[in-house]
């Protein structure tokens, strides 16, 4: 049986230049290739689940425009479910300025138009969140649409993995809501109310999540790998060592194949080391939803690296 997830969240046309380097507060830099490139944190990670094997339904809302058309469309090519897909009237569809530099790394804005409207009205017209393995959210999504989510998903019984990307400090009051809470480490410090020029150790910072009411927390370190960490114990899981083209969606192809990995009754450690092969091969390819693994590559990619 094809594991079933439901992810509630974002989906945004990723508006995408490359240039040599970023440019400081008031410079102009010039880039080079302008690509239009379907993302959002939400719609990455459903159509990672598709890709990893899952039978996945999204929940979100996008305008009732040309970008709107096209997320749509894309999520349905990869076998999502869009039943639960709304399209508002007037607001715009979500749209994402992103930059990317010469060694891979992103820089991104977010005008989250029709995101913004999504609701506990889209909630209830999913009947029962019993049917699925998983249900996986992001703070993409208003936190009122993420918190009902964690409840509903908390009434079902059902195993419930958050995103806690992009950083919000107003999201510090879910971090006991998810079973798996999965930030980097700035949005780790933003969970925990702290500078992100502060140093903070990443052990420090799990312990810390986990003393505010965490029941596990998966600590994304980019290239270091990943810390996962529950109250009795914390382990560290090695990165896979890759040459980064773009590393836009690398984190939520992690998510969705930990999630997935969850949803087919793996440990957490192991799930986290299937979530770190996705992250990595989703950062040699260019764009959000287009880099998101297949699930066959993955296992490859792992079995080449000696960690099948
Ligand atoms: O996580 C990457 C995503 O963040 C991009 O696709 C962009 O849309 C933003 O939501």
């Amino acid at each position: 049986m094809m594991p079933r997830v439901l992810v509630v969240g974002s989906a945004n046309m990723d508006l995408v230049v490359k240039a040599p380097r970023m440019p400081v507060g008031g410079e102009t830099v010039m880039g080079g290739e302008f690509s239009t490139v379907r993302g959002g944190k939400g719609a990455n990670q459903a159509i990672a689940c598709a890709r990893m094997g899952a039978e996945v339904w999204m929940v979100g809302c996008v305008g009732r425009d040309a970008f709107g058309e096209a997320l749509v469309a894309g999520l349905e090519a990869d076998g999502v479910r869009c039943d639960y897909m709304r399209r508002h009237p007037t607001a715009p569809s979500g749209i994402a300025v992103i930059l990317i530099d010469a060694s891979g790394e992103n820089s991104i804005v977010v005008a989250t138009g029709a995101n913004a409207e999504l609701g506990e009205n889209d909630l209830r017209q999913v009947p029962g969140f019993s049917a699925f393995d998983v249900v996986l959210t992001q703070l993409e999504a208003p936190l009122g649409a993420v918190r009902a989510t964690l409840a509903r998903a908390r009434e079902a019984g059902v195993t419930s993995v958050l995103d806690a990307g992009p950083p919000t400090e107003a999201a510090k009051a879910l971090v006991g809501g998810p079973d798996v809470i999965s930030p980097n480490e700035t949005e780790a410090k933003a969970l925990l109310g702290i500078p992100v020029t502060e140093e903070l150790e990443p052990t420090e910072a799990a312990d810390r999540l986990i003393a505010a009411g965490a029941r596990n927390v998966v600590l994304k370190l980019g290239a270091e790998g990943a810390l996962v960490a529950r109250p009795d114990c914390m382990e560290r899981v090695p990165a896979f060592k890759i040459d980064p083209v773009d590393t836009t969606g690398a984190g939520d192809a992690f998510t969705a194949a930990l999630a997935v990995s969850l949803a087919r009754g793996d440990d957490l450690v192991r799930a986290t080391t299937v979530g770190a092969a996705a992250g990595a091969l989703a950062a040699t390819v260019f764009g959000a939803a287009p880099s998101m693994p297949m699930g066959e590559a993955v296992e490859q990619f792992m079995r080449e690296r000696g960690a099948s």
